[in-house]
């Protein structure tokens, strides 16, 4: 098979001056008057809400360093920090201009921060950690994208990826379908926390395996293509994750696995507005039209907790 590369560095790096076009769920449910917030049974941020989730297999008052990659503009950490404030946070990001409005929103609590791709950081700089978070950004990682008719005399980069396909296929045996795009920058994200040994992982992505089979939406159900998609945004472009393939390398290194779909952090409430939001096919006002979106994505967005079972901090 033929690849092309796609990054998302560059623009991350040089061009990006706001999230607000790109509205992630964290995002999304920031807003005290949002009318997603109306959409679940609980009120709270998603940051919040992601805690008590995550309190369910991550015991917190025995953790201490906790990483977030890619933590955007810096909501979720801010949640985390104000319900377990022992926790010392750093934050890395590959964009300047993100890492400064995280260094703004976290002003009053004790972080450190770094800017670096994470891909580039070291096995002996993540070990410390006890818990690292990637919320929403795997599928800004690098993925091949299968093209045939993409050029045989693929530049140095590519080439060193798609090295990196036949490496990773061989050791944790993964299959490729004929003419499937690879996330390979988040089987890398996987592999190297991992081999880290870091005791508890949280990721989250939009996923090309979810579906929605919610009976009380039949005009919205849905089901994934099971091979990576792009989504087109302004200035780059992202592709949806295969999670089958990050639960395989997560297994290997004998790891526990815990995968769900947003709905599981975010509990819907089957209340007037979100059943008239979703009875209807097309929407018929711009609140509809929101919540139509908002509850798509906590469907499409699955997420990872990955527990070592070697636990060696104990
Ligand atoms: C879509 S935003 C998600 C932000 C936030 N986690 C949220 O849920 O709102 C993607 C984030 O990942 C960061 N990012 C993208 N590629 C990265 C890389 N290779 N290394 C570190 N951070 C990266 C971006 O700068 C941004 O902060």
């Amino acid at each position: 098979m033929n690849y092309v590369l796609n990054t998302t560095d560059d623009y991350h790096v040089n061009a990006l001056q706001t999230l607000g076009w790109e509205l992630t769920v964290c995002n999304a449910l920031e807003p005290e008057k949002s009318p997603c917030r109306g959409a679940l049974r609980n009120s709270g941020t998603f940051g919040v809400q992601l805690f008590h989730f995550l309190q369910r297999f991550v015991p917190f008052s025995g953790i201490r360093s906790v990483l977030e990659v890619g933590g955007g503009l810096g909501y979720l950490m801010r949640d985390f920090l104000s319900l377990a404030p022992h926790l010392a946070a750093s934050m890395l990001d590959i964009s300047p201009y993100l890492l400064q409005k995280q260094k703004e929103t976290l002003v009053n609590h004790s972080v450190r921060y770094g800017r670096a791709d994470f891909l580039t950081m070291s096995i002996s700089d993540l070990k410390p950690f006890d818990l690292v978070i990637l919320n929403e950004n795997l599928g800004d990682f690098p993925t091949l994208v299968a093209q045939s008719d993409a050029k045989r005399d693929a530049d140095l980069q590519t080439r060193r990826w798609v090295d990196k396909i036949n490496d990773i296929q061989e050791e944790f045996s993964l299959e490729f379908e004929e003419g499937e795009s690879v996330n390979i920058g988040a089987l890398c994200v996987v592999e190297r926390l991992c081999g880290a040994q870091i005791p508890y992982i949280y990721l989250s992505e939009h996923s090309c395996e979810a579906a929605m089979q919610n009976p009380h939406f039949p005009l919205h159900h849905f089901q994934g293509p099971g091979k990576p998609e792009k989504i087109p945004l302004k200035g780059h472009a992202e592709f949806t994750v295969k999670f089958s393939h990050l639960v395989t390398i997560a297994r290997a290194f004998r790891y526990k696995v815990v995968r769900g779909q947003y709905t599981d952090i975010l509990p819907l409430a089957l209340n007037d507005r979100v059943q008239a939001a979703m009875r209807a096919g097309a929407p018929l006002s711009d609140e509809q039209e929101i919540l139509q979106q908002f509850i798509y994505d906590l469907y499409k967005y699955e997420y990872l907790v990955l527990i070592s079972d070697s636990l060696k901090k104990g």
